[in-house]
């Protein structure tokens, strides 16, 4: 045998020469949980080291993430059912506590890069990411709706805001109404390839966002489908993205390897709540090795394209190689 490819598995050290694909905490972007209030700290019960933070102890928990190396954070807001509407206005009322939170934690740690979501269902009293007329879920009113949140979390001072609506048009729409009021240096990583999936069964439950009636597939993608991300990633560039999505991560590797090759913009990985999930259970049933499950999925983002992946593992994975 002239080739043994073993030779080049033969030691830890040599293991390390050859590897491919290398993880770091510059890869990350952290989701968390927002409430109002001041001290609340509660576990997602289907997300085990999960928590939805009030903004006092947010800040500690940024900081914290921080020291450890992540630099870059998504807000989500969970808000009480009375605050919510048909016209989701909670989500750019310039009062409301998520807008003044944004605002808190960037000029607190102004080098921290802060992301922000766009899409009705946390504010909706339809639990849909658009607006609901008759069973419908209407695009081009929605998009109205869009450009009032997303100037207000860049008026907020959002460095990144992402559309992970799925309405046609939005991410030009969002660029077009940052543009004109001034906000050019405001980025946009577009929710590209986001799939109707059984997968983020956990976050609705964080936010207690699940839709009141029907699903998403009028809007979110067909799993089945491969082809069609390509015509969503066109759109998004076209319309000025900086960033390109795909969301869940591990069940749509070969749709990150997909754009990865067709597009030269950064691509984005989501590892949804119910892959957390999913990992930490068995981990807590002992059915698997939590943490070495988690390297590998996190590996297996990256190795298929990824430059950024957004995770609920992002500081357990910063702590374990800071030791
Ligand atoms: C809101 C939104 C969702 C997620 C991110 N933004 C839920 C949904 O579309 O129903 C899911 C994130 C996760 O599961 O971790 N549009």
């Amino acid at each position: 045998m002239l080739i043994r490819p073993r030779r080049n598995r033969k030691s830890q050290g040599i293991r390390n020469m050859v590897e491919e694909t290398r993880l770091s905490v510059k890869d990350f972007i952290f989701p968390m949980f927002l409430i109002d209030g001041i001290n609340q700290k509660i576990e997602v019960s289907s997300m085990p080291g999960i928590y939805r933070y009030s903004l006092d102890l947010m800040l500690g928990e940024i900081e914290a993430c921080m020291k450890l190396g992540i630099m870059a954070f998504d807000i989500f807001p969970a808000y009480p059912e009375i605050k919510k509407d048909k016209f989701a206005t909670e989500s750019h009322n310039p009062g409301t506590f998520y807008l003044k939170a944004i605002f808190k934690i960037k000029s607190t740690f102004p080098e921290a890069v802060v992301m922000t979501d766009v899409a009705m269902d946390p504010y909706s009293s339809d639990g849909h990411d658009g607006l609901v007329e008759n069973g419908k879920i209407l695009n081009d009113e929605t998009l109205e709706i869009l450009g009032k949140m997303s100037l207000a979390q860049a008026q907020a001072g959002a460095d990144i805001l992402g559309p992970s609506d799925m309405m046609d048009g939005r991410v030009g729409f969002i660029r077009s109404v940052l543009d004109k009021n001034g906000y050019t240096d405001v980025s946009i990583m577009s929710y590209t390839a986001k799939y109707a999936s059984a997968f983020y069964g956990p976050f609705r439950e964080a936010l207690d966002s699940a839709p009141k009636m029907g699903d998403k597939k009028t809007y979110q993608m067909d799993p089945a489908n491969y082809s069609e991300a390509l015509i969503e990633a066109g759109l998004d560039t076209a319309e000025g993205a900086d960033f390109l999505m795909v969301k869940p991560a591990l069940a749509y590797l070969d749709i990150i390897k997909l754009l990865k090759d067709n597009s030269n913009l950064p691509i984005a990985a989501y590892n949804v709540s119910g892959e957390y999930a999913m990992v930490k259970a068995a981990a807590q049933k002992g059915w698997l090795d939590g943490e070495r499950a988690m390297l590998e999925s996190l590996l297996s983002i990256k190795r298929a394209g990824a430059n950024v992946i957004l995770s609920y593992f992002a500081k357990e994975y910063a702590t374990l190689v800071k030791k």
